[in-house]
């Protein structure tokens, strides 16, 4: 396997486990059980930052791509594009809400709970879509060249949150990955 498809992998399984930790705050918010809505935020700013930026646009150019290996991926492509935008948006909109309810402002309940439910059940898929339908097409086709290109056309920015050189802002949210799960 190249090192490309273990990153693309890879941060597949970081976004997943972030997903995982998010939903186990958003059911403590709606039991009233003493949801953590910092690291909420946390999650939710990492997600629309790292992933939207780099891990997405990047895919963007890998898509762009395939679709010349393969024109058949067109339809496919063009969904996992869509999706793309749409996370972009409902997370946009998520973080406004967790950063509303973290300066008290009040703000309906439902709101808070149907789109941090739309978000997690949307990603959710559209990481599994890709896992099972796109990496190993992409590992097929895409040589290393592609990937250079791919590389050159996003430069990978540091990641602030699983990287070498994490942001403080993230330790208590670094804290949670590790007590959540054994490294992989
Ligand atoms: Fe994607
Ligand atoms: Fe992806």
């Amino acid at each position: 396997m190249s090192d490309s498809i273990a990153l693309w992998q890879a941060e597949h399984r970081h976004f997943a486990r972030l997903l995982d930790l998010l939903e186990r705050q958003v059911v403590a918010f709606l039991a009233d059980d003493g949801p953590n809505y910092r690291l909420m935020l946390d999650v939710v700013s990492y997600l629309r930052y790292f992933p939207d930026r780099y891990h997405h646009a990047r895919e963007d150019v890998a898509f762009a791509r395939l679709v010349k290996r393969d024109a058949g991926l067109k339809p496919l492509i063009e969904r996992l594009l869509q999706e793309h935008r749409v996370i972009a948006a409902a997370g946009t909109e998520l973080l406004k809400y967790l950063e509303q309810v973290v300066d008290d402002v009040v703000i309906e309940r439902a709101k808070v709970e149907a789109a941090a439910a739309t978000y997690l059940v949307y990603y959710r898929r559209h990481l599994a879509l890709e896992d099972r339908d796109i990496v190993p097409r992409a590992e097929q086709l895409l040589t290393a060249q592609d990937w250079e290109a791919v590389m050159a056309a996003i430069p990978s920015g540091s990641d602030p949150l699983f990287g070498e050189d994490a942001e403080p802002r993230y330790r208590e949210l670094r804290r949670q990955i590790a007590l959540a799960a054994p490294q992989t």
